[in-house]
């Protein structure tokens, strides 16, 4: 079988690239690990209570170590539940020093939603049945929106809490 040049020249060309290709995955996946966040750990999507973790006593953040904690969030439309202060008050801001290693845990109660601290690498689907989880090191100081970036409603847009890391 005769092949002219420019067809072996592009040939070559077509079969190098699906081997950069399949390296590069292959090598985020086996070397680095990467994978999907979800699908770990599933939960009773009606009644995510019954996880010790999202029990609405144990929303929010938690202090587990000198500069360790655990944020707990359960979402639903249009809300991020992020438990209660001591005066009872819903809390919409999360206070945590720089530096802090934050274990983010997040749970739905109803449709798909999106847990993004917008400006950091935190970023998260959480999907029914499934816990959502992430850890991080919360270095910069500063004031972050936590937005919900999957279409979930037409509450959608007014989904949304605070994270504040302070000095
Ligand atoms: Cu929740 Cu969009």
């Amino acid at each position: 079988m005769h092949l002219h040049k420019y067809e072996k020249i592009w040939l070559l060309f077509g079969i190098g690239s699906l081997v950069v290709f399949l390296f590069v995955v292959g090598y985020g996946a086996f070397w680095q690990g990467t994978h999907p966040q979800s699908h770990g750990v599933t939960i009773d999507p009606n009644n995510i209570e019954s996880n010790e973790a999202f029990k609405p006593e144990n929303l929010g953040l938690t202090k587990v170590d000198e500069d360790e904690y655990i944020i707990n969030i359960a979402a639903s439309a249009f809300y991020y539940d992020l438990g209660k202060d001591e005066e009872g008050n819903s809390v919409r801001t999360i206070r945590i020093p720089k530096g802090s290693k934050v274990l983010w845990q997040a749970a739905t109660k109803d449709v798909i939603h999106g847990f993004h601290v917008a400006g950091t690498n935190v970023n998260m689907m959480v999907e029914p049945g499934y816990v959502s989880s992430l850890e991080t090191i919360m270095d910069n100081p500063g004031t972050y929106t936590i937005v919900c970036n999957e279409y979930c409603g037409i509450g959608h847009h007014m989904m949304y809490a605070t994270v504040e890391v302070y000095e």
